[in-house]
């Protein structure tokens, strides 16, 4: 009798641990396909600060192209103790007028904080909606692109602009989405 108890116990917890496997969020891959993670872990006794560490960033990117903007990334290709840990950075400058055209990021939620100028951001969701979400940003202001959604920020001001961007990746992935070519 003990040992039927048992396996219903079993069963009831393998049953329970199942549920909540099916109901939790998808693991993030650290890239597009395979290659599993291509970076390197430290042994901790060997880490020294220059592995947690960028310095720069106080510096605007050269928005002399031709979008008008600059994105200077910060991900675990800069710094190394970003390794699994599923956080990055990036700084983007925007000249008057200029855009960060639209794309998405495969890996990562951003979350964006506006420190000069104004910006016009949105983003679409998926099928069947495509409902555009936007809003026009002042410096403070503070505006989430959900993971794998098309977004885009464009500088409405006659002046220059700057952006922080955290994304929920070591290295969230970006494909402008004007740049698909369907046909090699
Ligand atoms: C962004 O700015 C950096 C630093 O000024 C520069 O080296 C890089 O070429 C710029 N990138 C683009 C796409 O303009």
């Amino acid at each position: 009798m003990k040992g039927i108890h048992s396996i219903f116990l079993a069963c009831f917890l393998v049953t329970t641990f199942a549920c909540f496997l099916a109901s939790a969020f998808d693991p993030s891959p650290l890239q597009d396909f395979l290659f599993v993670n291509g970076k390197f872990c430290k042994d901790p006794k060997l880490a020294v600060a220059d592995d947690f560490f960028f310095s720069g960033l106080n510096k605007p990117g050269n928005t002399n192209n031709q979008v008008g903007s600059n994105v200077t990334t910060v991900n675990v290709d800069q710094i190394p103790g970003l390794n699994t840990l599923g956080i990055s950075l990036v700084r983007i400058d925007y000249e008057p007028y200029g855009e960060n055209p639209p794309h998405t990021h495969p890996r990562g939620t951003e979350i964006l904080v506006v420190v000069q100028g104004t910006l016009y951001v949105g983003f679409v969701t998926s099928n069947p909606e495509n409902h555009l979400i936007k809003k026009l940003l002042y410096p403070g202001d503070v505006f989430v692109f959900p993971v794998g959604l098309i977004h885009f920020q464009y500088n409405v001001g006659n002046t220059p602009a700057v952006a922080f961007v955290g994304l929920s990746s070591q290295k969230a992935g970006v494909i402008v989405t004007p740049e698909i070519r369907l046909i090699d």
